[in-house]
């Protein structure tokens, strides 16, 4: 027999469970459930609460990426404070016209490429970078010195050897040197394909010549030194991660070609007075 409950306990929400016996089956699964729905509140409460603050925190980690691809990031600040000096716009990928549509601050690439009705399926034969899918429209991040465009940051994103590699490319306002490279999300192996990450090698690609006047992509991710003819468009591959360093040799083409950013880039080389330069 359980034992005499006092009036407190026998009205309180344990009450169904002093009526059984101790030792019976019934109150040991009571218990479990009851330990499973009390868990199962505070984890969704904790997911629930902490939500805003995880989405606050990626935002602040992406405008610290962009900063940083451009060269501006000074480490000792707060990034949101410093993003003041970055215009954010929208970009049809299609016309490579300015649009307004959607937030391009707060903008969740891997979500806007399934949106219906404002996303594409990118055709197999152009999908270097395995996206699979883009949406119409994207954010650049611009850098204006004097009413012209000094700095170009463009999202990019394509598959590594385990993961989708997200991150920002920065272009000079000739829309063709690079000015920077940065991940900000990935799941490639630590040491290996995360080498990507590296300052070292993120140094490795200022000042290389990306695409040629005509908009072709010219970016080599090479094993070894870069060296001999096409220099200016190599880049110095990783050692033992080969197949990373390839898959962002593939993003770059991808995303600086016709499917991603190159209608774009032909009317920002045009507006800067490059487009007629020698390659
Ligand atoms: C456990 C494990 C994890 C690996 N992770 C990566 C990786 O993240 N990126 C990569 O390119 N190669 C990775 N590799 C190595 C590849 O399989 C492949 O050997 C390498 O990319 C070839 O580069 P290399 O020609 O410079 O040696 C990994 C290998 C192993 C065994």
């Amino acid at each position: 027999m359980p034992p005499e409950a006092t009036p407190r306990e026998a009205a309180g929400p344990f009450a169904a469970l002093r009526r059984l016996a101790p030792d019976s089956p019934a109150r040991a699964f009571a218990i479990v459930i009851a330990v499973c729905v009390v868990c199962s509140v505070l984890v969704s409460s904790a997911a629930v609460v902490l939500a805003p603050i995880q989405h606050e925190n990626a935002l602040k980690v992406r405008q610290r990426q962009i900063l940083l691809a451009a060269g501006l990031l000074d480490p000792s600040r707060d990034p949101v404070g410093q993003f003041s000096q970055v215009t954010p716009r929208m970009v049809d990928l299609r016309t490579g016209d300015y649009v307004e549509a959607g937030d391009p601050v707060d903008f969740d690439v891997a979500a806007e490429s399934r949106a219906p009705g404002s996303s594409q399926a990118v055709p197999d034969e152009a999908d270097v970078a395995k996206v699979r899918r883009r949406p119409d429209a994207m954010p650049v991040y611009l850098i204006e010195r004097q009413g012209r465009v000094e700095t170009v940051v463009l999202p990019v994103h394509g598959y590594g050897l385990w993961s989708t590699m997200y991150g920002f490319l920065a272009l000079e306002g000739d829309g063709r040197t690079v000015k920077g490279i940065t991940f900000y999300q990935h799941g490639e192996t630590p040491g290996l394909g995360s080498e990507i990450d590296n300052p070292a090698w993120q140094a490795r690609w200022v000042g290389k010549q990306a695409l040629a006047a005509d908009g072709s992509v010219l970016l080599r991710v090479v094993k070894g030194e870069p060296r001999g003819e096409g220099i200016e468009h190599q880049v110095d591959g990783l050692a033992g991660a080969t197949l990373t360093a390839r898959g962002v040799e593939n993003l770059v083409h991808y995303w600086l070609g016709e499917q991603g950013f190159g209608p774009y880039l032909a009317r920002l080389r045009a507006a800067s007075g490059g487009a007629a330069d020698e390659t």
